[in-house]
């Protein structure tokens, strides 16, 4: 988490840092601050709360180098001290750190020893007063940053500014993301792509262990002993509007009405009649015959996406499926064999827990595979093959938009590899055609908010819920139940709808909010017996369904029938308004939930 950034060119750092952080706020937003240098002298703030600009910057002048941070506490409680950047005793190594230094205490009482000045807790400064040491011992920065970088153990992508090399930018990752944009006569360097365009298309994204020197002029990317790196270009898919909130109040309810053109832009170009087209998938050719099992993995929503993944691989192929969330399963004993490929799932690319679950399936030689949304990200680099969503990018904290197009990857892929194993031609159509409808229900049920908006209103007295669906749609409570909590903080749990009398019963009472998912599906009736059984407790019950027969309910949302395996990509479309609604009513922060931040790049 946190998000860092680092500009060098046309004397306009002050208004590029402050537009980045802007930009990089979702990483982390307990409190930020930048240097800004124009030739003469240094501004430095840090700021605790909100990337404002006027009443912060009041006396900063522009510049033509500057570096900034936004912070999600870590090491050290939230402080104007502890908000980067962070500097050596002299102030002027000036540095902004995404990641952990994992053996900060040893250094931090070593340079203590030496007389080294501490003005933070973070696990951070300890890198400041390394460069002081090693700069003064060497005479030069450049070596200064390599000799430092011997010393670090963690994860961490640095942007380092100093007075007396001011027209020299160093940016180092070491598992924990940073790009270069590259621009005229201008460079970036940030946490993710969605600065990069302030200064141009094209992008190169770093590999672990690089450090790269931003000159004004010109960049060379080096590896952590020195030696010259090749790089390659990149482009930027979006613009301006798809970053921008335009006349929505948050980013959360702009990219749950983005859905169908993540759908769509997930589908674009991939679809035969018959089959799917997927280049990436395609390359690992005969190696894909080999494999018999499937292991999904995932965090959060993209976990649930995963396990709708996990059902539509179990009806369209013969593969055995499992699946556990990426916390889990990188401590787990678990036993990949070489028949095994494992399908890591992602928006951000760069989630560390699934990250390390890749690499140690690569450790173990078995096939990789991800569906992620951020070009460019870790993920998407590190894996053998894989699809990318373009869902487009998500700034909203909650993820939504994203989960549908994996869910959408998902079953592109499950029938590509169904189809040279037991699906055939005929039923991939069916499905295909399906598909291609659901962006045009999608716009339907966005349709529906009026309703949605009378539901929740209902909903901002409960301090609990539950959330029921079976099958495909269990994974639909479990995400429904997750943005509940996240952004309404109403405390929701999800069931199997079979699980009720083993124990959730127990809960309902009077007037108890429960959320049913039952589209008519191959459990219709077993649901509506579930449902029964909670009604006759006094629950509330909303009803999510394809059955017109509902509009006698009294608290249900209609979607259009589709096939059973493709529901979740229209039943879970009126959690996320729910849910975003009754946090709306309770005047949350929507788009920056208390104590989360997106792209959890730490343990
Ligand atoms: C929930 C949410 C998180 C993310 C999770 C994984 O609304 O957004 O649960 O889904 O942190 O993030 P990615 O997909 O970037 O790996």
């Amino acid at each position: 988490m946190c998000g860092i950034v680092g500009y060098l060119g046309k004397e306009k750092a002050l208004d590029i840092i402050l537009a980045s952080l802007k930009r990089l706020e979702y990483r982390g937003y307990d409190s930020w601050g930048f240097v800004v240098y124009n030739g003469k002298k240094i501004f430095l703030k840090k700021v605790v709360g909100k990337i404002t600009e006027a009443e912060n910057i009041a006396g900063v002048q522009n510049g033509f180098v500057g570096i900034g941070h936004t912070r999600w506490a870590t090491h050290g409680k939230v402080s104007e001290n502890n908000a980067h950047p962070h500097f050596d005793c002299q102030q002027k190594i000036f540095l902004v750190h995404n990641g952990i230094i994992e053996n900060y205490d040893l250094l931090k009482e070593k340079l203590l020893n030496k007389g080294h000045k501490f003005n933070s807790e973070t696990d951070t400064e300890v890198i400041c007063h390394l460069l002081e040491d090693y700069k003064k011992k060497f005479k030069n920065l450049k070596q200064a940053v390599l000799e430092t970088l011997k010393e670090l153990r963690g994860s961490f992508a640095l942007v380092i500014f100093d007075k007396d090399n001011p027209e020299l930018l160093i940016g180092v990752r070491l598992a924990s993301p940073l790009i270069l944009g590259v621009g005229e006569k201008e460079f970036i360097l940030a946490s993710d792509l969605l600065p990069i365009n302030l200064v141009g298309q094209k992008f190169i994204a770093l590999n672990d262990e690089e450090i790269v020197f931003v000159t004004k002029k010109d960049f060379e990317i080096k590896n952590f002993t020195n030696q010259q790196k090749l790089y390659l270009f990149q482009e930027i898919r979006w613009g301006q509007e798809d970053i921008e909130k335009g006349d929505f109040p948050d980013f959360m309810i702009k990219e749950i009405f983005e859905t169908p053109r993540a759908v769509r832009n997930t589908l674009k170009g991939r679809l035969l009649s018959d089959e799917v087209k997927l280049g990436g998938i395609e390359l690992l050719g005969d190696k894909l015959n080999k494999i018999s099992k499937i292991v999904l993995t995932g965090c959060g929503t993209a976990y649930y996406a995963g396990l709708v993944g996990k059902y539509v691989f179990e009806e369209l192929t013969d593969f055995q499926i499992e699946i556990d969330v990426a916390s889990e399963l990188r401590y787990r004993n678990y036993k990949f064999d070489d028949k095994t490929a494992l399908i890591a799932i992602s928006q951000s690319g760069e989630t560390a827990d699934t990250l390390e679950v890749i690499k140690e399936a690569k450790k173990k030689n078995i096939i990789t595979l991800g569906i992620v949304n951020v070009p460019g990200s870790s993920i998407s680099r590190i894996v053998d093959a894989g699809i990318f969503t373009y869902a487009g990018p998500e700034r909203a904290v909650a993820s939504t938009k994203a989960y549908y197009s994996q869910i959408t990857a998902l079953i592109m892929l499950a029938i590509f590899l169904g189809l040279r194993r037991k699906l055939s031609r005929s039923e991939a159509k069916n499905i295909l055609e399906e598909l291609k409808t659901i962006p045009e229900k999608q716009e339907k049920i966005l349709n529906l908010e009026s309703e949605i908006i009378k539901i929740a209103s209902d909903l901002t007295k409960s301090r609990s819920m539950l959330y029921l669906g079976r099958k495909f749609n269990y994974p639909v409570a479990l995400e429904g139940a997750l943005k509940m909590k996240e952004i309404a903080y109403i405390h929701a749990e999800a069931y199997p709808g079979g699980e009720m009398k083993h124990g959730p019963l127990a809960l309902v009472e009077h007037d108890f909010p429960v959320v049913f998912i039952n589209p008519h599906d191959s459990l219709y009736s077993k649901s509506l017996s579930n449902i029964e059984e909670i009604k006759a407790r006094g629950a509330k019950v909303i009803t999510i369904t394809d059955d017109i027969n509902c509009h006698f309910e009294e608290n249900f949302i209609f979607v259009h029938h589709t096939l059973e395996l493709l529901t979740p990509l229209l039943t879970t479309l009126p959690l996320h308004l729910l849910a975003y609604h009754t946090a709306k009513l309770l005047n949350r922060n929507i788009d920056r939930p208390r104590n989360l931040a997106k792209s959890v790049t730490v343990e």
